[in-house]
């Protein structure tokens, strides 16, 4: 008997290593058939809680549930068999203490199979990526504007414009770094300061509002191809624009059905219309 060829998924180790070197690619995936059409290009898939505002319509990530980023983080899972795919830590699922973050993250890690677990946070859940990542759950961190802060900054701001700030933020990502983490996701931050956390960092930064200078750029994929409208933030490139094209179909397919035009017989079973006596086979 042949054993079945299995492709192997880009590892943590694999992206840790691609430091300085090959930028790394990075779209969020929230459902299978995304999963399925990102794979072949992406290093890694992120299921992030920005899927509680694209796909829930929520005003804050604040909202999103364990249960919702296992529910997506499995979906993607079965959508993909190359990228190495990280799952998003909602809100209140990890900050209380290392014991509850590594509870909940092994949870995650389990229920869906994801390679490793993202979470926000700087010198203040350096404890706890070092928790994590010493009982083998590999963490991704999240410095720079941190969405599930939204409250404390007062809206979604760009951070690190005065000096102090700047300074914090690199505190925050070595401190990230030194836990254990084997990248770090630099949110909303000054060009020159995404930089300077790059070259202060021995792990990989993946930029989104940062710098171009950082090892890998993420963008949600909804912005990238139009189909969130709610609000576009500066730093996203819009690559497609799907959102009309959808509606357009969907006009299409509604004049159809009310002219009768949809279905024909090649949509039929049988090669024609079923009259009332015949059963479908
Ligand atoms: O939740 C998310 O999608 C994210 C990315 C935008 C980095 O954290």
């Amino acid at each position: 008997m042949s054993t079945p060829t299995q492709t192997k998924r880009i590892s943590v180790p694999e992206i840790r290593a691609r430091k300085g070197a090959e930028p790394i690619t990075v779209l969020t995936a929230y459902t299978m058939p995304m999963a399925r059409l990102l794979d072949p290009h992406m290093d890694i898939l992120l299921v992030g809680d920005s899927l509680g505002m694209v796909l829930y319509g929520m005003d804050t990530t604040l909202g999103v549930t364990l249960d919702m980023m296992i529910a997506h983080g499995t979906a993607v899972m079965r959508g993909s068999e190359r990228a190495c795919v990280v799952v998003d830590m909602p809100f209140a699922s990890y900050q209380e203490s290392p014991e509850q973050a590594y509870r909940n993250s092994a949870r995650v890690m389990a229920e869906t199979g994801c390679g490793a677990v993202k979470l926000e946070g700087g010198v203040e859940m350096a404890a706890t990526i070092e928790f994590l990542t010493r009982r083998s759950v590999p963490v991704m961190g999240h410095v720079g504007l941190m969405p599930q802060s939204v409250n404390s900054y007062g809206g979604f701001k760009v951070q690190g414009r005065d000096d102090q700030a700047a300074r914090r933020i690199v505190d925050d990502a070595r401190a990230v770094a030194d836990a254990g983490a084997f990248a770090m996701v630099v949110e909303g931050v000054i060009e020159p300061l995404g930089r300077e956390i790059t070259n202060a960092v021995d792990v990989p930064t993946i930029g989104i509002g940062a710098s171009p200078a950082c090892d890998g750029q993420v963008l949600v994929t909804e912005d990238l191809v139009g189909l969130f409208s709610e609000f576009t933030p500066k730093f996203v490139r819009q690559y497609a624009d799907l959102g009309p094209k959808i509606a357009e179909a969907a006009a299409s397919y509604a004049e159809d059905v009310r002219a009768r035009r949809f279905p024909g017989p090649a949509e039929c079973f049988g090669g024609g219309p079923l009259d009332s006596k015949k059963k479908a086979v």
